[in-house]
This record gives structure tokens, C-alpha cells and sequence, in this order.
């Protein structure tokens, strides 16, 4: 009870007062990494043949560091991992009511700093081969990366080393977080995975909801990238596949999101299912939150319930809880649930001592 009586009194603070904004850097840093990817020259997206890659990539990230100051969070890093086709924008939502629908602003409220990152191929980020560099294998080990990087306290405009880790992910970036804890299980305290399940999505929903390369779509923003680089059609594709139905979002939040949607690409949709993979070796506390109109990852067979069943992907895990919003599309930060969404990982975080 005590639990909705103080949602209740956030959520009514949330709409009279204006977030304390963090103050934020962004800047583009170069990170080393390298990968096993796979090589799909050949065309065929089923082979297993691998190919190294390896290289030091510049990766755009955007610290935000909040003014209001809670002691115990101070050396608690989330780290925030957008999906396909999105970049910063998609935590940081400051094209139409902020104090809504950015979760950095509202994670920033709470005391926490930010780490959120452009993926490889995104926003400010570099660019390279779409085919065969940017992929999941790829992405993850980029990611790991920054985590040593932001422990160790060698990020220069973090000022510190963090000590504890909250990997947040939407969809795509649920993935790498998902293949980061595979991996790397030491480097994170709890993963939040947003928008994702290891439900397989069929043929990539991507590819179903319309996807074209991303020069033909936006000659004046990307007219210049390879064929490989793809984004969403429209404004209407883009609701099919990331919305909810008509009445659970603003249209005017759909707007700015089309006009400020980033890129995928084929490599990353070729690659996708492959790190659906179990994380047996991590320890820390994982959650699952997801909208219950989302196409790609709720089953609509058993009403999405097969998100219950995610915890078996993380057996060691300290704990696992998941959580289905309704009325609640694939991208939730975008939906009217926004402020809601954010309230209940702020209030799974609490109950986790993060
Ligand atoms: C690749 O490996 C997977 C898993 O072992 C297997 O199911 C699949 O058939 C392999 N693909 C090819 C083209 O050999
Ligand atoms: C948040 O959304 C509500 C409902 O749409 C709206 O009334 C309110 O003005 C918005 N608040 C801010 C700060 O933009
Ligand atoms: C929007 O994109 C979809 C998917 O590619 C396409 O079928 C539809 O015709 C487009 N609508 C407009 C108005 O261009």
C-alpha cells in the first residue's frame, strides 16, 4: 500500500513541478575492441562462419551528472543503451515534454548520474561497415569496454570510478546488455532490460514493419551512408512496430520522434537472435519491464506472459522480476505510461537497495 500511496504523490509531483535538470557533457570517446563477428559477405544470414574484427571506434557519450545530490547514489552509474533505430534521444527525450518522457532527467531527479551512449553506428558515433563491423558481437564487447573504463575511473569527464553498475537497455540495447552479462557477468550490479524478451521474434519485426535504407529514405541526413544503414519508412510504419494503439501516446511525441529517429543496421538485424543467449555467471539483480502492446517481444499467444518466464535466463541471478505496462507499446519511454514506467524501475531499484 505504501508502495502506490508514494507513486501517487511522485507521480502528481511530476506534473506540477519541473524536473531539476542534470548538467550534461557530451563527447565522443575512443574505444578499442574487438570481436569475433559474423561474416556474412557471402550474403547467407544462417552461416556460422566468423570474422575478426577489431579497431578503436569513437562511441558518443552523454554524461549527465544531477544536481539534486543523494550521498548513498553518488557512486551508482546507470548506463542507458537505446535500440534500433534511436540514439541518445531516446533516454534523454528533449524534443517534446522532457519532464515526461526523459528518463535521464527523471533518473537525475532521483540523485542518479548517467552514462548514456550512442551505439557504434548511431548519433555521433562512428560509422563504419554496416554489414560486417556493426553487429551484436561488436556492440557488446564495445560496451564492456566503457563498464572497465567507467570502473576504473578512466573516463576523464566522469571524474570518478563508479562502484556500482546499472545496465539499462531498450530493445536492441536490451540485447547488448543481455550479451554483457553473458559475458562479462563482474562488470554490472543489476540489469534492467526494457522492451526486450528472448521470445524469438520472427524474420525480425524490423524487417516485417518496413525498413529501407536509410539514404533513400533521408537523402539530407544520411544521404551518404551505405545501403546497409537502414531506418524506419514513416511516421505511420514507425507506430506500427514501436507504438501502441492510437490513445496510448501523444502524437505530437510521435512527430518528434520521427523527426529525430536514428539508424540500424543490417548486420545488427542479421545478428540479433544470435545473443539471445542464457547468463548463467551473473549474480546481480535483474528486471524486465515491457509494454504489453509490443509486436516484437510479447507473445500474443499466452497475453504476453512469456516475459514471466524470462527469469530462466538468468539462473544465478540474486533476484528477477519483471513487470507488463498496458496500453504500453514497444517504446515505453514514449507512451502516456512514460512517468509511470520510470516510477516503477525507480521504485524496483529502491526495494534492490541500487
Ligand atoms: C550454425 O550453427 C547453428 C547452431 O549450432 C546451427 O543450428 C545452424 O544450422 C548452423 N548454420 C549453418 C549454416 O551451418
Ligand atoms: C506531462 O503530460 C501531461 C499529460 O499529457 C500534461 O498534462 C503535462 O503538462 C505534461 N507535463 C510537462 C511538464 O510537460
Ligand atoms: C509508410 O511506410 C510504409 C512501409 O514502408 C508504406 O507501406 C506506406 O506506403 C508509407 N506511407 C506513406 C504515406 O508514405
Amino acid at each position: 500500500m505504501a508502495h502506490f500511496v508514494s507513486l501517487a504523490l511522485l507521480l502528481s509531483a511530476l506534473s506540477v513541478s519541473a524536473l531539476p535538470a542534470p548538467v550534461c557533457t557530451d563527447f565522443v570517446l575512443p574505444v578499442t575492441a574487438s570481436a569475433n563477428n559474423i561474416d556474412l559477405s557471402s550474403g547467407d544470414p544462417t552461416t556460422n562462419v566468423t570474422i575478426p574484427v577489431s579497431g578503436t571506434f569513437g562511441i558518443e557519450l552523454k554524461f549527465c551528472e544531477p544536481t539534486t545530490v543523494v550521498a548513498s547514489r553518488a557512486g551508482t552509474l546507470q548506463v542507458l543503451v537505446h535500440g534500433a533505430s534511436y540514439d541518445t534521444s531516446y533516454w534523454d527525450f528533449e524534443a517534446f515534454q522532457p519532464d515526461n518522457y526523459s528518463y535521464v532527467r527523471f533518473a537525475a531527479a532521483q540523485g542518479y548520474p548517467t552514462l548514456n551512449m550512442a551505439r557504434l553506428g548511431s548519433g555521433l558515433s562512428d560509422h563504419p561497415d554496416p554489414l560486417q563491423v556493426v553487429q551484436f558481437g561488436l556492440q557488446i564487447a564495445i560496451e564492456e569496454q566503457i563498464l572497465r573504463l567507467a570502473r576504473a575511473g578512466s573516463i576523464t569527464a566522469l571524474g570518478r570510478a563508479f562502484t556500482d553498475i546499472i545496465l539499462v537497455g531498450h530493445s536492441f540495447g536490451s540485447s547488448v546488455t543481455n550479451g554483457v552479462i553473458a559475458q562479462a557477468p563482474e562488470l554490472v550490479d543489476a540489469a534492467i532490460l526494457t522492451g526486450y524478451s528472448h521470445f524469438p521474434v520472427p524474420a525480425s519485426v524490423f524487417t516485417v514493419g518496413g525498413v529501407l535504407p536509410a539514404s533513400q529514405v533521408d537523402p539530407v541526413r544520411f544521404g551518404g551512408l551505405a545501403p546497409d544503414y537502414l531506418t524506419t519508412h514513416n511516421a505511420s510504419s514507425r507506430a506500427a512496430v514501436l507504438y501502441g494503439p492510437v490513445g496510448t501516446f501523444d502524437p505530437s511525441v510521435l512527430a518528434a520522434d520521427e523527426a529525430t529517429k536514428d539508424l540500424l543496421t543490417t548486420g545488427e538485424e542479421f545478428t540479433f537472435e544470435r545473443f539471445a543467449v542464457s547468463a548463467p555467471g551473473f549474480t546481480g539483480d535483474v528486471a524486465a519491464f515491457i509494454g504489453e502492446k509490443d509486436p516484437s517481444f510479447c507473445d500474443p499467444s499466452v497475453d504476453c506472459q512469456n516475459i514471466a518466464t524470462e527469469g530462466q535466463f538468468y539462473p544465478n541471478a540474486k533476484s528477477f522480476e519483471f513487470q507488463i505496462f498496458p496500453n504500453t507499446g514497444h517504446c515505453l519511454n514514449l507512451q502516456l505510461d512514460a512517468p509511470q514506467v520510470f516510477a516503477s524501475i525507480q521504485s524496483w531499484l529502491d526495494r534492490h537497495g541500487h
